[in-house]
């Protein structure tokens, strides 16, 4: 194998491109985004992904470097496409970062030298095949490859995959699987499962896998609901459910909604697909109508305790979308931030990820240097300095707050109640220093 290209070095591909370096390859990631080449190739991680900026550091211009020019293709073997697949404006997947790219591999490979070009970007079931099309005259394969990993212990999960999926466009063809065996051989060592398949199918799972683990959420966040009104406790129904070994404990805690650069698009992407095939996802659409409607039900249950939140404060515990990541991206802290601040109330942001308030700060154009951040929303980098005078604690993401000290936070606050958007405080232990908590469906 001479070298590895990976196009795209966001969440994705460059943990990909740093773990095929990891793995002693010769790599190199491209991106359009000149910043962001420029501070890799310094060895600095524009993301936030535990473990990652150390690997980067231990590779970065020696085995793996960075660029924004596609000349580098040229002499790869084998070519990552890890471009984003936002959604469009209609729900669908939105190819265009992905077919720009291809366009320029086009432009830049000579149409006999052999590649493997895979996809490991999420794309709709038939994109290798249009894909394969696009490329019709180039000695090239196209291997769909997509990710599972989680965002938060992304380093860990390229390591320690639950499978590898790989789609051809035809099995006899043995040169694309062998190669891809070599790309992959550490995880073959390890005897972790190869799923070796057609291309639509390898995509399907991708969607399918999302979509299931978006329904698990939002079957247990409708019934929270109920659970909120007939006196039960989603907790521990939850709890009882996943003992039963063919429903599992994961994926089945009621909060605020899934969120994230995958679940949310994914979940619409599918409902297209289905929409364009003249089937009605019935399931699907109800998975991603419970979620849009869960933050509204949390808000309004805000809503109805204080009446009028006009110069009400909030601590908002939690900014990225989930624990241990600065993604912001469908954050259901950002959703209800929004609705708080139109409501008229000032709210003080928390992240333990300092990268994440960066972004919330970035995000909203905040001023740090005027003392205050902007128009009724502050971004803290102190938890006890944002429920400081708060009118009410909003738990937004699962961090384990318990370990927090209580007691100083009750005598931090203005008016001791929570909201705990994530089912995560011991709440004996804070309605015994005198708050009321109001969780999802307990
Ligand atoms: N983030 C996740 O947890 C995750 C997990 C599994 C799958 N995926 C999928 O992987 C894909 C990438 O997701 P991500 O979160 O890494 O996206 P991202 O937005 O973090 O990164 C995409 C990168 O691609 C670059 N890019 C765009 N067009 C380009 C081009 N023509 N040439 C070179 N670079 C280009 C962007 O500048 C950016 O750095 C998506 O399809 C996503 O659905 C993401």
């Amino acid at each position: 194998m001479k070298k590895i290209s990976v196009i795209g070095t966001g969440y994705v591909g460059l943990i990909q491109a740093v773990g095929l370096a990891e793995f002693g390859f010769n790599v190199v990631g491209i991106d359009i985004d000149e910043t962001k080449v420029k501070a890799l190739n310094r060895g600095e991680c524009p993301l936030y992904e535990e473990g990652l900026e150390e690997l980067l550091k231990k590779h970065v211009n020696k085995n793996l470097t960075f660029t924004t020019s596609y000349e580098s293709i040229k002499g790869s073997d084998v070519i990552f496409l890890c471009v984003g697949t936002p959604q469009d404006k209609d729900g669908d997947a939105d190819l265009r970062f992905l077919f720009s790219a291809v366009e320029k591999i086009k432009e830049t490979i000579d149409k006999d030298d052999y590649k493997v070009i895979v996809i490991k970007s999420t794309v709709p079931v038939g994109t290798n095949r249009k894909v394969k099309e696009l490329l019709s005259g180039y000695n090239v394969d196209v291997v769909s490859n997509p990710e599972f990993l989680r965002e938060g212990i992304a380093v860990y999960d390229f390591f320690n995959p639950e499978r590898i999926v790989l789609g051809f466009e035809n099995l006899e063809n043995k040169k694309p699987i062998e190669i891809m065996n070599k790309v992959y051989n550490y995880f073959k060592e390890k005897n972790v499962p190869f799923i070796i398949t057609n291309w639509e199918t390898a995509e399907l799972i991708k969607y399918a896998s999302n979509a299931f683990l978006a329904t698990k959420i939002s079957f247990i966040n409708e019934l929270a609901k109920l659970s909120d009104i007939v006196n039960a406790d989603i907790k521990t129904v939850s709890y009882a459910m996943g003992l039963d070994d063919r429903i599992g404990n994961k994926f089945l805690n009621a909060g605020i909604g899934y969120a994230g650069s995958c679940f949310p698009k994914d979940v619409k992407a599918l409902i297209k697909q289905f929409e364009n095939n003249n089937i009605e996802p019935i399931l699907i659409r109800s998975t991603d109508k419970v979620n849009e409607e869960q933050i509204k039900w949390f808000f309004e249950k805000i809503k109805n305790y204080y009446k009028n939140l006009n110069g009400k404060v909030f601590a908002i515990l939690g900014l990225a979308f989930k624990p241990n990541t600065d993604d912001l991206r469908e954050s259901r802290a950002i959703k209800l931030i929004d609705l708080l601040l139109g409501s008229g109330a000032i709210v003080k942001g928390f992240d333990y990820v300092a990268k994440a308030r960066e972004n919330t700060i970035n995000m909203y154009k905040l001023d740090k240097s005027k003392g205050f951040y902007g128009y009724n929303l502050y971004v803290l980098d102190d938890l006890y300095e944002a429920v400081k005078d708060a009118d009410g604690i909003i738990i937004t993401t699962e961090y384990n707050y318990n370990k927090e000290d209580w007691e100083k936070i009750r005598n931090l606050v203005k008016e001791k109640v929570i909201f705990d958007g994530r089912n995560i405080l011991d709440v004996e232990k804070v309605k015994k220093l005198g708050f009321k908590y109001y969780g999802v469906g307990r």
